[in-house]
């Protein structure tokens, strides 16, 4: 294995032999004067770690094999998409910040009009949102509408509005939403406080739902290159905890696992999500300025089968304004999610609102929370459609001297490419990359070094907890707490110890990707018997999860075929891909299975299911129970 200055001193002999000897003189010096260390040829070459090729992470206790994105049973799959424009029409209002007023100006631009026809009439809605409320993230209202001929100053109480061009027949032949940011005196009390001599870090969370690793290679090659030309570190070893995207977010957010955040906080049950311990919170309590945004109402993180917030949960909250502009603009869908919003993609009025968030309070100590479903959840293609558009935000972000995070949840769950070979692998290994400001490097070049080494180590969502709850408190102050879920998962701006295992981060095997597996052949006995297993074992939680309740209404299952087996012989350890009949649910689950052992054969951690199941399962709408589920009755269960 080759040790950094190896790698570095050969390149240089083939490009100046000279200053090569000058080198090897100079590195020869320092060693005879036992100056510290060669800390500096570190500094100008390319570090490697001495991790053998073909591998992310490389340890005693975690192998994660580096597959090719360009898979060709991936690839079959994976067409580009180009960024078109959502409505070919200029748009005709525009909405500005006046910054000596304090308040936004609503502008009709007069000569772009007659695109739109005559004697135009328009008005403005905003859009409110109940104060405190069961149904405060599902039901929102707007108010009546006011006339605007040329630009109207907006309201400090109005946060969101819909604009609304009339024609001389009274039709709506303009519609438009912007998502604002006003002014609140609860934030600007709370900011005048923050009185602390040193400068406030301030965080940004970027999300792009569902991109795996490989994925924002394949689809978004020209943001990657942008982030690896920027200085932006990676972490390759970031394996996912949970199957979908509320655990492992509520792991970022919280440090809490699935079944704590039941038992403190049950998503499912209204008023009780606000009771998790965000991170949000700590920061508001600190005196920072919050935001969270997210695209598709229908299937938000708090909002898909479960409730909600009742009280918004951050300072700045998009979701009624997402809510109320579903409902009233028009929408153009891409793989079945609503891609464009009138005049933008859905996925750019939430990093709209992100820059909006980085300019409104550039000088303040902020922490920002920023989520896209609509141009990845449901195709590994679409993505592609917005990989220049998001160098441009991304630019605009790193330009505020924030800590940017810029990441996913998981790969893609289900569909053709989840079940094509590396689909698994895909799945359990979202991107995951981190930006320092310059300030924040000078003044830590330990985090720098931290985060070279911890590139090719395991790490986990709960990591990013702790490196983010140690931002806030060498900002403001105040103890760190473990992650609930994870004890021994840390900042990553530490060396993370170099023999991690997925235990230590609290990953179950099913979701582990340090295992290296190979394929077994599927007419063996040993999967029909694990098949078999499986299947039982998933009837038996239909019939007793909540008393009973749901055994009518889901119909017993039964092995229809094996599909793929893979073994680890070491850990006796089996990933088997099965479908059941009736109507062809196909699940995959991890099985220990060591004969002669007490327990022979046991389940190790949560079951994937690969198909689509809206179909088989509409008859139910409770979270626990929905990807087991293959309707018997044409009733709907909550
Ligand atoms: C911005 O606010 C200032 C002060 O209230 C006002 O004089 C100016 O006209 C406003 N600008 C716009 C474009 O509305
Ligand atoms: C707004 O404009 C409409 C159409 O010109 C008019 O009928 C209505 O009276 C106006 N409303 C107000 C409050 O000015
Ligand atoms: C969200 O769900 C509702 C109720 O099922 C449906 O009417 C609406 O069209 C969905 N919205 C979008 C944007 O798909
Ligand atoms: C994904 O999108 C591509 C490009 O539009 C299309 O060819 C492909 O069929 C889609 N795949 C799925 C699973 O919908
Ligand atoms: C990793 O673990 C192995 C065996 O448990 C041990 O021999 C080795 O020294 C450890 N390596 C490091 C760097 O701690
Ligand atoms: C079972 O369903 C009934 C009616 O559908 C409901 O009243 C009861 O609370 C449910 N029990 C559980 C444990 O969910
Ligand atoms: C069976 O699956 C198909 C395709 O996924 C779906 O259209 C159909 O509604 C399902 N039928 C039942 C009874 O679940
Ligand atoms: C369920 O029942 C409704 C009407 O009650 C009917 O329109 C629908 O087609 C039925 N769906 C299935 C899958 O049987």
């Amino acid at each position: 294995m080759k040790t950094d200055h190896e790698i570095l001193l050969p390149a240089k002999v083939n490009t100046n032999r000279k200053f090569f000897v000058v080198m090897l003189g100079v590195a020869l010096l320092l060693l005879i004067l036992n100056l510290k260390n060669l800390n500096f040829l570190e500094n100008v070459s390319h570090v490697r770690l001495d991790i053998p090729t073909g591998f992310l992470v490389y340890n005693d206790h975690c192998q994660i094999e580096d597959h090719s994105p360009y898979d060709p049973h991936t690839m079959k799959y994976f067409t580009p998409q180009n960024y078109a424009q959502c409505i070919k029409k200029p748009r005709l209002a525009e909405v500005k910040f006046n910054k000596s007023s304090g308040k936004y100006v609503l502008i009709i631009n007069k000569p772009l009009r007659k695109a739109y026809g005559k004697d135009l009439e328009c008005c403005y809605h905003k859009i409110y949102r109940p104060p405190y409320d069961e149904d405060a993230d599902i039901r929102v209202s707007i108010g009546s509408c006011w006339n605007v001929t040329n630009s109207v100053e907006i309201a400090e109480t109005t946060e969101n509005i819909i604009v609304r061009c009339k024609n001389k027949k009274l039709v709506d032949v303009y519609l438009d939403g912007f998502a604002t940011m006003p002014e609140k005196d609860e934030v600007r009390k709370r900011l005048e406080r923050w009185k602390k001599e040193d400068k406030p870090i301030k965080v940004m969370m970027l999300g792009i739902d569902s991109v795996s690793r490989l994925n924002l290679i394949r689809a978004m090659p020209h943001t990657r290159q942008f982030l690896e030309r920027n200085g932006w570190f990676e972490l390759n070893g970031y394996n996912k905890i949970e199957d979908n995207t509320f655990p492992n977010l509520m792991a970022i957010l919280t440090g809490y696992n699935t079944a704590r955040t039941a038992a403190e906080c049950d998503a499912e049950s209204s008023g009780k999500l606000e009771l998790c311990p965000f991170l949000w919170k700590d920061f508001r309590n600190e005196g920072y300025v919050t935001a969270f945004a997210e695209d598709a109402a229908n299937l938000s993180t708090f909002n898909y089968l479960k409730e909600g917030f009742e009280e918004r949960p951050t300072d700045y909250y998009i979701r009624p304004f997402i809510l109320e502009a579903e409902r009233i603009l028009p929408i153009t869908k891409l793989s079945g999610l609503p891609y464009c919003l009138g005049y933008k993609h859905e996925g750019e009025y939430v990093f709209d609102y992100a820059i909006e968030f980085t300019e409104r309070f550039n000088s303040s100590p902020y922490f920002g929370f920023f989520w896209a479903n609509t141009f990845s959840h449901n195709n590994i293609s679409d993505a592609s459609s917005m990989d220049d558009r998001m160098i441009k935000y991304l630019n605009k972000i790193q330009a505020t001297d924030s800590v940017i995070f810029f990441f996913s949840d998981h790969g893609m769950r289900f569909g053709p490419t989840r079940s094509s070979p590396i689909g698994h692998y895909e799945e359990r290994l979202p991107f995951m990359f981190i930006y320092l400001p310059k300030w924040l490097k000078d003044k830590y070049p330990k985090w720098e070094e931290s985060l070279r080494f911890n590139k090719n180590q395991l790490t986990n969502p709960y990591d990013i907890h702790m490196t983010v709850q140690s931002l806030l408190r060498i900002s403001a102050g105040g103890e760190i707490k473990p992650a609930d879920g994870c004890p021994k998962c840390q900042s990553v701006f530490e060396k993370v110890p170099p023999n991690r295992s997925c235990e230590d981060l609290a990953i179950e095997d099913h979701w582990c990707m340090c295992n290296n597996y190979v394929s077994e052949s599927t007419s063996q006995q040993i999967g029909n018997f694990l098949g078999n297993f499986m299947v039982a074992h998933i009837n038996n939680f239909v019939m007793s999860y909540k008393n009973g309740n749901f055994t009518e209404t889901c119909n017993k299952l039964s092995l229809k075929s094996v599909d793929v087996l893979r073994v680890n012989r070491k850990n006796s350890l089996y990933i088997i891909t099965f479908t059941t009949d009736p109507n062809g649910s196909q699940f995959e689950a991890t099985v220990k299975h060591s004969p002669g052992s007490v327990i022979e054969t046991s389940l190790r951690g949560d079951i994937s299911r690969l198909n689509i199941y809206k179909f088989d399962a509409f008859c139910v709408n409770d979270g626990g129970i929905k990807k087991y589920c293959s309707c018997s009755k044409n009733v709907t269960k909550t």
